[in-house]
């Protein structure tokens, strides 16, 4: 990362030619004058149909020019035109369709090329099949979406390769249909839906690709009667992504390499934080407690969220939902693709105003800490006049949270491992394998065949020296522990022997009690997770820092029957 921050390979005017941009400095910028905004919503509770199209736009994310002092306009891609994407709005147990058309083309109706560098020498969609060397890729754009911890059928899991370019012209080998079917047979939740093209998803991701789904049943909409959750006019869900731009406030991407060039890279860390696609947003808020949504949708960079003030809230849900009790906490941290729903009272506000802050390292836990004055602050709440406001109906009741169900196999546990390796270009490239065969590539043969309906723990050996967010497919699971262990690990080939558990279990973060989608597995220690496997078919499992799962930290994993 550093040292191409100053000079990136512009790819913007793809078509005229290579650009060569300043990056913006986030001095230029002044924090909290943006206003915090909402992005519309699809309401999809009652069931039906519904088109979402894949567009180029130029969106306003409130960045200003360095000498103008301008609104500048950013080109993205993104769901309907906006970013983040449409909030859907989807029901317990009713169906709902949905297609996602790919219109990124020109005026003739031709395909565009991507706005950012594509490494063709990564295990990637290729729709043109070229061979995977250095120089970078022109042709059409693929996308697929997958709704992050859905309950799906493969067919409408959003699978790397089930990828499509304009007018379905070219599709990858996993693609079953346009149409993605969403049961919604699940509890209430927060989840998420983004692109995942195999090797381009953080590419399309950072484009614009991203909203939130959120699933509501009848004990979420029992909670809001009664008064245990604040309703809709104060559910406030926080959509957090950093991002780097130029100069002229397209998006910078850094991809210049020597070998290959365009090139991958092992992280991403923007000191731009945008929330609802905003840069350092402000929100006025009522003295009153708020239902608040947080997901961290950043390719690499976890948030460690706190006030400024150091005041408390309470952590109600997490990923698949209700926690089993309410906790009260200064901090939360989130992974990236994780998510949390806390409580708060900005009651707590004696006046003025509140900033919430990140004080993650990145990498994490071991890396840089963000800097206080830029990527270490997120937005402000500003506490707004009463008379300004609607009145406040709220009479707190009490959340109690959805009992902790057990789950329990006699089957034996598959042993993954994560580690680092250099790639055929000396990048650093982090894996996914197993403890017997070792590190494992994207196209190696599936080694993980679980039984329909049958219940198995997976324990998570990360032997390498940062942490990696670990994201099931299908599955909520549970965290069982997490530990210390010394172990034989083959550097070649990642194979691991002799393991010896060191430390006492730990038992889970305030965030992990409940169901989980998305996992932190920290450096050099043991998570074990517990799931049942109820859909049959081909699924993934992978590291959601996207860089990571770009390139080769993701794995296919089937349900037999
Ligand atoms: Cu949010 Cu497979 O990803
Ligand atoms: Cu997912
Ligand atoms: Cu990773």
């Amino acid at each position: 990362m550093k040292g191409v921050r100053s000079i990136v390979f512009g790819c913007l005017l793809a078509t005229t030619g290579a650009i060569w941009a300043a990056t913006l400095d986030p001095a230029t910028q002044t924090a909290f004058v943006n206003k915090l905004t909402a992005p519309p919503v699809i309401d999809a509770r009652g069931g039906g149909h519904f088109v979402i199209p894949i567009i180029s736009y130029s969106a306003n994310l409130g960045v200003k020019s360095p000498t103008l002092g301008s609104p500048m306009s950013t080109p993205m891609y993104c769901y309907d035109g906006v970013f983040p994407g449409p909030t859907i709005l989807a029901k317990k147990g009713v169906q709902a369709t949905f297609e996602f058309p790919n219109m990124l083309v020109d005026g003739n109706n031709n395909p565009i090329p991507h706005m950012f560098g594509v490494d063709r020498t990564l295990h990637w969609a290729n729709p043109l099949n070229q061979p995977n060397t250095t120089g970078g890729y022109t042709g059409p754009i693929p996308t697929t979406v997958h709704l992050h911890g859905g309950k799906l059928s493969p067919e409408s899991d959003g699978h790397p390769d089930s990828w499509y370019t304009p007018n379905y012209a070219i599709t990858g080998g996993e693609f079953a249909s346009p149409i993605y079917v969403y049961p919604n047979n699940q509890q209430a939740a927060t989840l998420f839906y983004h692109d995942h093209s195999l090797g381009m998803t953080r590419l399309n991701v950072y484009a614009g690709m991203a909203g939130f789904y959120l699933i509501q049943d009848s004990t979420s909409e029992k909670l809001i009667m009664n008064g245990s959750l604040p309703g809709p006019d104060f559910d406030l869900p926080l959509h957090i992504q950093d991002r780097e731009f130029n100069d002229d406030g397209t998006l910078q991407w850094p991809s210049t390499g020597v070998n290959p060039n365009p090139t991958w890279n092992p992280q991403f860390f923007g000191r731009f934080m945008l929330v609802n696609g905003k840069v350092w947003p402000y929100h006025k808020v009522q003295p009153r407690t708020y239902r608040v949504r947080l997901l961290n949708a950043c390719d690499s960079r976890f948030l460690n969220l706190k006030f400024s003030n150091n005041m408390s809230f309470t952590l109600i849900a997490s990923d698949q939902g209700f926690l089993p009790a309410p906790k009260t906490v200064n901090s939360v941290l989130l992974a990236p693709g994780e998510r949390a729903e806390v409580l708060v009272d900005f009651a707590k506000l004696k006046s003025g105003a509140v900033t919430l802050t990140n004080d993650a390292k990145a990498p994490y836990p071991n890396g840089t800490s963000p800097n206080a004055a830029v990527e270490g602050r997120i937005m402000r709440f500003q506490l707004a006049r009463e008379e300004d406001l609607p009145k406040d109906t709220f009479i707190p009741g009490k959340f109690e949270g959805i009992p902790r169900q057990t789950l329990s196999t006699t089957l034996p546990v598959r042993k993954i491992v994560l580690g680092q390796k250099t790639d055929v270009f000396g990048r650093a490239e982090h894996f996914l394998g197993t403890a017997t065969a070792g590190y494992l590539r994207w196209q190696d043969p599936v080694t993980e065949l679980p039984q329909l309906n049958s219940t198995e723990i997976w324990e998570i050996y990360n032997n390498s020296n940062i942490g990696h967010p670990i994201h099931l497919h299908l599955v909520a699971f549970q965290l069982l522990s997490r530990q210390t262990y010394t172990a034989t690990v083959y550097n070649s080939t990642g194979i691991m022997t002799n393991v010896v558990l060191t430390g006492t279990p730990s038992s889970s973060g305030p965030t992990e009690t409940g169901w989980k989608d998305t996992i932190y597995a920290p450096p050099r220690q043991v998570t074990r997770i517990i799931a049942k496997y109820d859909i049959l078919g081909n699924y993934v499992f992978h590291c959601h820092m996207l860089s990571h799962e770009d390139h080769d930290m993701m794995r296919p994993f089937t349900v037999v029957p």
